[in-house]
């Protein structure tokens, strides 16, 4: 098979690995991918990864190079091209693609669609509204003590949700959204929920229509400091399993999220074939959905794939087929953990270029794996190329030797003013 991978982050990276592991898989694409990608050779044939110089959201490029080279299977990763149609445009030109089309994708392309939707097929989530108008944002606002995540409707990078604890602070997110437009039409319309307080996890299941395919928990650790201080990122870290749910209580959370979740899918006629993320709080009364994302997490996929025992490229192509229900998913107990590596500033300006040390003795760490994000070649050297750098990730026969391997490699990587977290899996440690 030949199969084009969209995307340059490390949940890319992550796929590509994972992906060329295949018997499958005779020749790999991935556009644009990074320094680390075109690295990753192919099991079968030992073949390299090429990179492909093209935008994830350049649909016209990205469809003349598949148009030229037919994929067998074109991956997405990010959430931007899903959102712009992209599984709709290959389906038309007889192109077979994985990932939700354009209407499925607005589980996450759509703030107020997710939220009116959960509502309206019983799935467990925050107290609500859906605003357009200052004044009525504001008062129901007020309804909560101005205690409130105010959330653009639309994509923003990241960045359209405001955490609010009081009413200037929820006046003020509902006047730069709504009035100031900073997120300009992505914030024609928002939600604001009630903050829900308790602990945050990933969870994933794998869709193709009719069924879903539940992963163990990761949790994510999405500000740029320690303690969950500072700013909003991308995120910094992850580890997998997140021991805060026992077997039988992750069963029971994922049957009353996705059932009632698919039930809807289908009274709606909605399609999705492709990964569900949904973005869970475990509170007091009990899991409840923040949000929905309608692809892989990042950096939740480096720490889920070194675990996934299943070859990939099956188990994506049962996504497409609509076969999931015949096959399990099989996971290695062993847990993983992946710290990232950032670009000193990041999430706000920083510089890039920076050459990175120590790559080559990270590679020779076992049960380790070194993704890349934001890195590019020059010459023969590997710069920095973004925020998020690197995903460094190891995986152990607990959860305290997982962390301490990647934290390891870390050591054994530099590149100037970088940046990184030393309480990855802290939580689940303490
Ligand atoms: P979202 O993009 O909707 O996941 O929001 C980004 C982050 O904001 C989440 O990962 C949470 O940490 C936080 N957040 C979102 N909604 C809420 C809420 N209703 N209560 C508390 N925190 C929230
Ligand atoms: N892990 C955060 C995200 O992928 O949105």
């Amino acid at each position: 098979m030949k199969i084009l991978v969209i995307g340059s982050g490390g949940r890319e990276h992550a796929l590509v690995w994972k992906l060329a592991q295949s018997p499958h898989v005779e020749q790999m694409w991935c556009a644009p991918g990074n320094a680390g990608i075109s690295e990753e050779r192919l099991a079968k044939s030992g073949k390299q990864v090429e990179n492909v110089p093209l935008g994830a959201e350049d649909l016209t490029g990205l469809r003349a190079f598949a148009q030229q080279h037919r994929p067998d299977l074109t991956v997405v990763g990010p959430d931007n091209p899903l959102a712009l149609g992209i599984v709709d445009l290959w389906q038309k030109e007889g192109l077979r693609i994985w990932g939700p089309n354009q209407q499925a994708a607005r589980f996450e392309s759509s703030k107020v669609f997710a939220q009116q939707f959960m509502e309206k097929h019983g799935i467990p989530t925050a107290r609500a509204g859906v605003f357009t108008d200052f004044a009525a944002a504001s008062r129901f606002a007020a309804t909560l003590g101005g205690r409130c995540a105010v959330k653009a409707d639309g994509l923003a990078l990241g960045k359209g949700v405001l955490i609010c604890r009081d009413m200037a602070q929820a006046d003020h997110a509902i006047e730069e959204i709504l009035v100031k437009g900073a997120f300009g039409s992505a914030g024609a319309r928002l939600v604001i929920q009630e903050l829900l307080e308790g602990m945050e996890i990933s969870l994933h299941a794998l869709c193709d229509g009719k069924a879903a395919k539940l992963f163990p928990t990761a949790q994510d650790h999405k500000r740029a400091l320690k303690g969950d201080r500072g700013l909003n990122t991308g995120g910094m870290g992850a580890y997998s399993p997140a021991p805060f749910l026992t077997a039988p209580e992750l069963t029971a959370v994922g049957r009353r999220i996705l059932e009632p979740w698919l039930r809807g899918c289908a009274a709606e006629g909605i399609d999705f074939r492709g990964i569900l993320y949904p973005g869970i709080m475990l509170t007091q009364e009990g899991p409840k959905v923040l949000e929905f994302n309608a692809r892989f997490g990042d950096p939740e996929t480096q720490v889920y794939l070194p675990r996934l025992k299943n070859d990939l490229v099956e188990l994506l192509e049962a996504s497409v087929d609509g076969t999931l229900a015949e096959i399990a998913l099989e996971w290695d107990p062993r847990p993983s953990v992946c710290v990232v590596m950032a670009s000193g500033g990041y999430p706000g300006s920083y510089q890039k270029n920076k050459p990175i040390r120590g790559l080559e003795a990270a590679a020779r760490m076992a049960n380790t794996k070194v993704f890349h994000a934001g890195t590019a070649r020059v010459g023969d050297q590997v710069v920095t190329s973004g925020g998020r750098v690197l995903g460094v990730t190891a995986w152990g026969e607990d959860l305290k030797r997982a962390r301490d391997a990647a934290y390891a490699a870390v050591d054994a990587i530099g590149f100037d003013d970088a940046h990184f977290r030393r309480d990855i899996a802290a939580k689940a440690l303490a």
